[in-house]
């Protein structure tokens, strides 16, 4: 029989499968892809150049990641009947709802019919993943049809660019690299786990993305740097963040964007995204929103030891940038869809169908009483 017990709850710690793509909590600061180091990442990189990398083995080349931009850049357009089906989902809609939808359309009109497409199918999703939320958030809140085909060179800036009036700055162009970098994988979390194993079954691409969607929606995942935001844009000043964090812990309330169930004193990804917070604050002329989050870090470390997650920052960074905090998660989606697709090559390439066993607590072996009798 399998035992459980609350250290093991959830799966912690437990193996669940071989993978050559990421590392978290093991080497250098915390987390590697492919061998990297996420702050050399992070300070080298553009994020299409990490897609390059955990799609193909190796980064690119000048010339290579040139060439891969381009490619991109040329399927960025959405086919016309997922445009009304994006054109029918009302502003009420959760975006990761039409994030989810959206693959789901592009899967009935764009199948991918043999695993020797699975590379092809994972870029134009990495190309069109902004288009479906911006065009469905522009026409549903501002009643625009907006062009997808943006001048914008990288996939962040293709996305501030069909959310606003087409001009992005250097900084915030800058900052999307960093972000979707920091967020394109993370080893065998929920989504990821999520994915492979519906990879495992030998399923399509698209509907192994969409159920990582459908796993990244939840709060105690991608959803955090929305919950963030939603709980710091209500405190005008680090005194009253401090006192509302008091009363949250007084009352055993989870502060969104702390905590991580792998990392135990520090998510390195937050040193990144936090600096690139601070430069937005300090650009903006305002610092009220960076000051409040870092009361916080300091209050929940002080009195839980608990750290800020990549979440967290992310919250001030894109608030900083206006993007709408419900289009928070979304943009985690856009990276994450690179590390999900890789781990669906990787799981293909040397499958056993997922299936574990459960530990059975029911009713012991009774018989069936014929129902004029119950
Ligand atoms: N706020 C308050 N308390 C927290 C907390 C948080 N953000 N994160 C963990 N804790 C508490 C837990 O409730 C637990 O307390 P208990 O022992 O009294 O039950 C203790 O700290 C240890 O929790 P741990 O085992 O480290 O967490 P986990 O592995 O079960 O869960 C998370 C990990 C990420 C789901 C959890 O930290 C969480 O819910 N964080 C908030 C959501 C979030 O930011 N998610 C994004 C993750 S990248």
């Amino acid at each position: 029989m399998v035992a459980t017990s609350n250290n093991t709850a959830g799966l912690r710690g437990q193996v669940a499968g071989k993978t050559a793509l990421c590392t978290v909590g093991v080497s250098g600061s915390g987390l590697t892809y492919r061998g990297y180091d996420i702050k050399d990442l992070a300070e080298k990189c553009e994020f299409e150049e990490i897609a390059y990398l955990l799609f193909n083995g190796q980064l690119p080349t000048q010339q290579e990641l040139d060439e891969y931009k381009s490619m991109l850049r040329s399927q960025r357009e959405l086919p016309t009947a997922l445009k009304e089906v994006l054109e029918r989902l009302p502003a009420s809609s959760h975006p990761m709802d039409v994030m989810r939808t959206g693959v789901s359309v592009l899967g009935n009109l764009e199948t991918e019919m043999s695993f020797a497409e699975q590379k092809d199918k994972a870029n134009r999703l990495l190309a069109v993943l902004p288009a479906i939320c911006c065009y469905w958030y522009r026409f549903s809140h501002d009643g625009i049809k907006i062009n997808t085909q943006t001048d914008a060179d990288s996939i962040g800036g293709h996305f501030l660019a069909m959310l606003g009036d087409g001009n992005v700055s250097e900084l915030h162009e800058q900052v999307m690299h960093a972000s979707l970098i920091l967020y394109a994988e993370h080893e065998f979390n929920a989504s990821t786990f999520t994915a492979r194993v519906c990879a495992s079954t030998l399923s399509d691409m698209h509907s192994c993305i969409a159920g990582a969607i459908g796993s990244l929606r939840g709060p105690l995942h991608g959803g955090a740097n929305e919950a963030a935001m939603e709980m710091i844009e209500n405190w005008t000043d680090a005194d009253q963040a401090e006192k509302e964090i008091m009363g949250m812990l007084e009352r055993k309330e989870k502060i969104m964007g702390f905590g991580h169930a792998v990392y135990r004193t520090s998510d390195p990804r937050n040193e990144i995204i936090k600096q690139w917070s601070k430069k937005l604050a300090e650009q903006q002329g305002d610092s009220t929103l960076y000051d409040v989050s870092l009361r916080c870090e300091e209050v929940m470390w002080r009195e839980k030891k608990l750290f800020c997650n990549a979440d967290f920052f992310h919250a001030s960074a894109y608030h900083f940038m206006g993007i709408p905090t419900k289009l928070f998660t979304p943009i985690f989606v856009m990276s994450r869809l690179t590390g999900w697709a890789a781990h669906v090559f990787e799981q293909r390439e040397n499958n056993r169908i997922i299936r574990p066993s459960a530990e059975y607590i029911g009713e012991q072996p009774r018989t069936v009483v014929a129902i004029e009798n119950r």
